[in-house]
């Protein structure tokens, strides 16, 4: 929602391992994901999105086009770009 804050690209990028915290970017939201991939059903694959966008990813992987896969990424949200 409008009420979060505004993320650069550059900022999203230093967020990047479990260390630094996992966040990736969709269709202009940012999402701190780091607490997800541990469970990720499809395991350490998620973190090649890590700083990055899930776009290209989830273009290989059709499984990620249903609702309830949006869902639990809009639990994530932290930010827009
Ligand atoms: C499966 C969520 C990122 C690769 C899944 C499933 C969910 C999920 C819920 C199970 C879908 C189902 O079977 O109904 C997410 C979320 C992501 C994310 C919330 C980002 C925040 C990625 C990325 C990749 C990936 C970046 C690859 C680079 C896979 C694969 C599966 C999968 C290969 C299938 C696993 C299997 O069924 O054996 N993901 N995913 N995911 N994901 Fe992701």
């Amino acid at each position: 929602t409008s009420s979060l804050p505004i993320f650069s690209q550059e900022e999203v990028t230093k967020h990047r391992s479990l260390q630094d915290g996992v966040w990736v970017t969709y269709k202009g939201g940012v999402y701190d994901i780091t607490e997800f991939v541990a469970m990720h059903p499809g395991g350490d694959k998620i973190l090649l999105a890590a700083g990055g966008a899930l776009e290209p990813f989830w273009a290989l992987y059709a499984v990620h086009n249903q609702e309830h896969v949006l869902e639990i990424l809009s639990e994530y949200k932290v930010g827009e770009l």
